[in-house]
């Protein structure tokens, strides 16, 4: 945990923004694989990390910010709890580690909260996005589970996304030791590849070294000879001639702050012609980028700006045809880039994303465009210092868009389908960094990864 006064600062700032009623905070509790006593690993929730730091299941925390109290409800340890799990801190050691003094069983919450219901207070909590917190808000509050996220409160919403989208200086530390275990994940990964071995030869590696890091995985791991595939789980392709593989992963620290990094290599270290021109292209708008990165930028405008460079290099080997401007505001190059520049990161890989993203990414002055390709830009606001984003744009050749886009004569105009077709076996190239925006500019976390065409063909072909 961080020092107690980071979470109870925290807590003070959310007591002046939200003014009036009670915050309501649910932890996460432990969510069964296929019989209640053999769950998933453990995550807390993001926000209850972020105001409380505490790890463990089935707490709830309130703070009624008139009368300025706060109590975190938990079950104090039993002995069963010491047999089966060995000793724990009381509750209330817990509670004073996140600053709070007063603590209460789990049964006396329900209490609580009815009697500031009946003192006319309102409750603010956070939208659920796991079935058990949402049939609990239905049992405290008397919210059906099915409309606990329509009453979730905007205001508690805004103001938790107002502190978290601002990472400190202890946070960017946790994001960056989540980063030197990620380099090494994906320089292990690099290194490992050969012809003839499986996909998973290497997730297995890469994962092993994220858990024996003390970290655990930010994410499931996207490892694939198939990039055209954007979020492909799937890891038991034999390594072939000619393959690239697309490696999405990263670590999430011991605190559980996230990095997110993708790379993309040859399986025998050298790159053909082809795909060293494609991404030499993926490469000039991912660098291209991160230059642009600072504060009072709309993350959209990088977001467009990497589109006409993917846009400009495509038409350079005869795939887009026309005027690049015009290609890129029908939406063309969307056949190639369908997805947004990237997201904020922090405590989640999408970083607050179970608050909604048209809180956390957009605001009275960027609204979502429902463009095909930009309607998936996670976040198109104005960046500021300390904000963390990914910027990660790709490539991908993608059969069945291709074929869909074909038979709709879609932007005939602006797309050679004929020469596009020449590459439908490609597969796909993404580059991805987490970029701090600072006060002068940015600032990319973690240790330089092999990206250039040489350095990415040192590695991989040297082992
Ligand atoms: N790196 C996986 C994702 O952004 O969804």
């Amino acid at each position: 945990m961080f020092d107690s006064k980071i979470y109870s600062q925290r807590r003070d700032r959310l007591k002046k923004q939200i003014q009036r009623g009670l915050i309501l905070f649910l932890g996460n509790e432990e969510s069964p694989m296929n019989y209640p006593a053999n769950p998933y690993p453990f995550r807390q929730d993001s926000s209850f990390l972020y105001f409380y730091g505490l790890d463990t299941p089935c707490l709830a925390a309130v703070i009624d910010v008139e009368a300025d109290k706060e109590i975190v409800f938990g079950e104090d340890v039993s002995v069963e709890d010491i047999i089966w799990m060995g000793a724990l801190p009381s509750l209330k050691e817990r509670a004073m580690q996140a600053g709070v003094k007063d603590t209460a069983p789990p049964k006396d919450l329900e209490k609580t909260l009815k009697q500031a219901i009946q003192q006319g207070k309102k409750i603010h909590y956070l939208p659920p996005y796991r079935p058990e917190i949402a049939l609990k808000i239905e049992e405290l509050l008397g919210i059906h589970h099915a409309v606990a996220n329509d009453y979730a409160s905007k205001e508690l919403i805004k103001a938790v996304v107002e502190q978290r989208s601002f990472k400190i200086k202890e946070e960017i530390e946790e994001m960056e030791k989540a980063h030197s275990v990620t380099y090494e994940m994906h320089t292990t990964a690099m290194k490992t590849a050969r012809l003839g071995i499986y996909e998973r030869d290497i997730v297995g590696r890469i994962e092993g070294i994220a858990f024996s890091s003390g970290c655990s995985l930010a994410f499931p791991t996207i490892l694939t000879i198939n990039g055209q595939i954007l979020h492909n789980h799937y890891h038991g392709n034999i390594l072939k001639e000619g393959r690239l593989i697309v490696n999405d992963s990263g670590a999430e620290s011991a605190l559980h702050y996230a990095a997110d990094i993708t790379r993309t290599f040859p399986v025998t270290g050298k790159f053909t012609q082809k795909q060293k021109e494609i991404y030499e292209i993926v490469l000039k708008a991912q660098e291209d980028s991160i230059k642009s990165i600072k504060p009072g930028i709309k993350f959209r405008d990088i977001h467009v700006q990497a589109a006409k460079i993917i846009a400009a290099g495509l038409k350079e080997l005869g795939m887009i045809k026309g005027d690049i401007d015009e290609a890129v505001k029908a939406g063309a190059h969307a056949l190639f880039f369908p997805h947004g520049l990237g997201h904020m990161v922090g405590l989640d890989v999408h970083d607050m994303e179970d608050l909604g993203e048209e809180f956390v990414g957009y605001d009275e002055r960027v609204k979502r465009s429902d463009q095909f390709g930009l309607a998936y830009l996670r976040f198109a606001r104005e960046l500021h210092p300390g904000f963390v984003m990914t910027a990660e744009p790709g490539i991908y050749f993608i059969p069945a868009l291709i074929d869909k886009w074909i038979s709709e004569k879609k932007f005939e105009q602006f797309i050679d389908y004929e020469k596009v077709n020449q590459y439908r076996d490609f597969g796909g190239i993404r580059i991805e960094d987490n970029i701090l925006v600072t006060e002068e500019g940015h600032k990319v976390l973690g240790k330089s990864i092999p990206k250039t065409v040489d350095d990415v063909e040192n590695i991989t072909a040297n082992k």
